[in-house]
């Protein structure tokens, strides 16, 4: 049986990075409504408003995400388990998704808190590339794309809008790690290290 798990941090803390390998690995789908909200942007599905919040590093309003997740959380691959990459955001999405998943007689199983030394966090973004064709996520320095990758620049990663991405993690997106903590399913892991390092270290939290 699939787990239900999520992965909550700061930007730059590494989620994206360790949610492909784990999907992959757990053989669960990954849900991350960063990416849903820029495919969005990108096929020109966005409002003007929502567009301007992502770029300028404010959260989307709770109602389009959780409208956003419940959608996806009703595609075929996501009813046996689902890892959350970036959901919930807020307390009030956290329990809109215990609700959602209490439908089903499911919770999350394990909520893993990525902690990152806030001072690493401005180099992580502002330097990360994407591979546009594959998804791959780089980072100039740490993790250098090959020279054929087709790289594209996140327009939230400029120092200006990361530094209010952290002040919205700071002032709303923090209390879901309390929340988790009286569920009885968070677990801290360090995410300072090689990516394989800390891949281990979520692994070992998982119990897997
Ligand atoms: P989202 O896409 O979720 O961005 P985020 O949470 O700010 O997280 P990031 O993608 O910046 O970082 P990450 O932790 O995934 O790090 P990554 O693995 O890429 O959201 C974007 C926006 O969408 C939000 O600001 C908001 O507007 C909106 N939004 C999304 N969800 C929402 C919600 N639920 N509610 C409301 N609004 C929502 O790694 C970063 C870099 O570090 C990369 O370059 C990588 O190569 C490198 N790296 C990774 N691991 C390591 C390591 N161990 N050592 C060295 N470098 C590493």
């Amino acid at each position: 049986m699939g787990q239900n798990i999520l992965l909550v941090g700061p930007p730059g803390a590494g989620k994206g990075t360790q949610a492909k390998i784990l999907a992959e690995q757990l053989k669960i789908p990954q849900l991350s409504t960063g990416d849903i909200l820029r495919a969005n942007k990108a096929a020109g599905k966005l409002t003007p408003e929502l567009t301007k919040a992502m770029d300028n590093g404010g959260l989307v309003p709770d109602e389009v995400v959780i409208d956003l997740i419940v959608d996806r959380m009703q595609q075929p691959d996501a009813l046996n388990g689902a890892l959350f990459d970036g959901f919930p955001r807020t307390v009030v999405q956290a329990e809109a998704l215990k609700a959602m998943l209490g439908k089903r007689g499911k919770r999350i199983d394990v909520a893993i808190a990525i902690e990152v030394d806030p001072a690493l966090l401005i180099e992580r973004t502002v330097l990360r590339r994407t591979d546009k064709r594959t998804g791959q996520i780089y980072h100039l320095k740490y993790n250098p794309p090959p020279p054929d990758a087709e790289l594209v620049h996140r327009a939230d990663d400029t120092e200006v809008a990361v530094k209010k991405r952290l002040d919205a993690y700071a002032r709303d997106t923090s209390a879901v790690i309390p929340f988790y903590e009286k569920e009885g399913v968070l677990k801290r892991v360090d995410g300072v290290g090689d990516v394989g390092e800390v891949t281990k270290r979520i692994f070992a939290a998982l119990g897997v």
